[in-house]
């Protein structure tokens, strides 16, 4: 068994493990993949004050992300097609999520149903919700969350359309694999993802297969945005959406100070301060740079969390000490879910749980609450000067 002891361990053999067009998909961004290699290298940029000489006995990472107790402030976020990196991934990783004490998101674009996972799970998980033109089937989707107990209706803001990843294009991405010569040579060297995969019956879109009509491909991510995602989608329609479900909301997607005051004029639960994992508008700035402003903007009117970029514990920990509730990592989970199945995900959640800890308490902290900027050395201008 090899020694984990940070994510890239996890993403080196997912990338051996799971079918190169499943890979691929999860590593990648749009177009140039510039906002993809930033929101990760901007955390870089930030550095973390070393304090000695301070009680670091009975530490804790424990906290409250939209009044949820967490046993860390991190969230796994909505992936689409996670029971494609492994045979029945999102139940996986909702096993996993809930046995470490973190919530779990499950994406509209899974393959394993919401059904699937809340017949697999004993505990309440967050679902993520994109709106479709056809508004009775997203009415019957919300009645579905309801009806699993799901605690949080995550609704995405930044995928009306979707960004070019030109790895997808190139690879003809779409769920189930078709078998073509080069995905046949590809999933012969992929064995035990094809054992696994034969042994579920999980493997289209779960959520929307059979419930959705009218659609030309129903195993192609890119044939269900263009042709079923409302592209309409408005504060008003959010509004709507947020009475229809009547729970806690999360609203994902946000980058920009404007529109987080416009989510908190609607009400949310929650923002998510995330640009997609770089998968949407490429030369957008990173996360972790727009948090300040949007912060600044939100005046604590509402929980902020931050995806996109978070590769580590140390990540998670600049996240908080900047003013972030909570986090929520997508890619990193991913990679342990390609690379061990569900014990992959407990590892992962256990690399970044043992980073953010340590590296608090190297900073002088003991718990994750009483974390502030205080412990961080921000470069001038790390939030930008922009021209107005
Ligand atoms: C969403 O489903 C994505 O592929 O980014």
């Amino acid at each position: 068994m090899p020694v984990i002891t940070c994510i890239d361990d996890l993403k080196r053999l997912h990338k051996r493990r799971a079918p190169k067009m499943f890979y691929d998909y999860c590593e990648s961004g749009s177009w140039s993949e510039q906002t993809f290699r930033e929101n990760t290298s901007d955390f870089h940029d930030l550095r973390l004050r070393q304090r000695v000489a301070v009680d670091m006995s009975d530490r804790s990472l424990k906290t409250r992300m939209i009044g949820q107790d967490v046993a860390m402030p991190v969230a796994l976020a909505p992936v689409g097609l996670t029971g494609m990196q492994r045979a029945d991934g999102e139940i996986k990783a909702a096993r996993a999520a809930e046995a470490f004490g973190v919530p779990f998101t499950l994406s509209t674009m899974s393959i394993c149903s919401i059904e699937d996972v809340a017949e697999n799970t004993t505990k309440p998980f967050w679902f993520q919700l994109y709106t479709m033109k056809d508004q009775d089937y997203v009415r019957r989707l919300i009645e579905r969350a309801k009806a699993a107990n799901c605690s949080a209706l995550v609704i995405t803001l930044d995928l009306q359309i979707l960004g070019q990843r030109h790895k997808d294009l190139k690879n003809g991405l779409s769920a189930p694999p078709k078998m073509t010569a080069k995905t046949i040579a590809d999933l012969a060297t992929r064995w035990s993802w094809g054992l696994e995969m034969l042994g579920t019956k999980r493997r289209s879109f779960g959520n929307i297969v059979g419930h959705v009509k009218d659609v030309e491909d129903t195993s192609s991510l890119s044939t269900w945005t263009s042709e079923q995602f409302d592209t309409r989608l408005d504060w008003k329609k959010i509004e709507e959406i947020k009475n229809m479900w009547g729970g806690k909301v999360i609203l994902k997607g946000i980058l920009d100070p404007e529109d987080a005051i416009m989510a908190t004029k609607v009400g949310c639960d929650a923002i998510v301060v995330s640009n997609h994992g770089g998968r949407q508008l490429d030369g957008a700035l990173s996360s972790i740079r727009m948090l300040d402003p949007v912060l600044q903007a939100v005046g604590g009117e509402t929980e902020v969390f931050l995806d996109s970029g978070i590769r580590s514990g140390q990540d998670v920990l600049k996240a908080k000490a900047m003013g972030a509730d909570g986090t929520m990592i997508g890619r990193a989970f991913v990679y342990g879910l390609g690379a061990l199945g569900e014990d992959g995900v407990r590892q992962a959640l256990e690399v970044i749980a043992k980073e953010l800890d340590t590296s608090m308490a190297l900073c002088g902290q003991r718990d994750i609450n009483e974390v502030t900027r205080d412990i961080l050395q921000i470069p001038e201008g790390f939030s930008g000067r922009w021209e107005a």
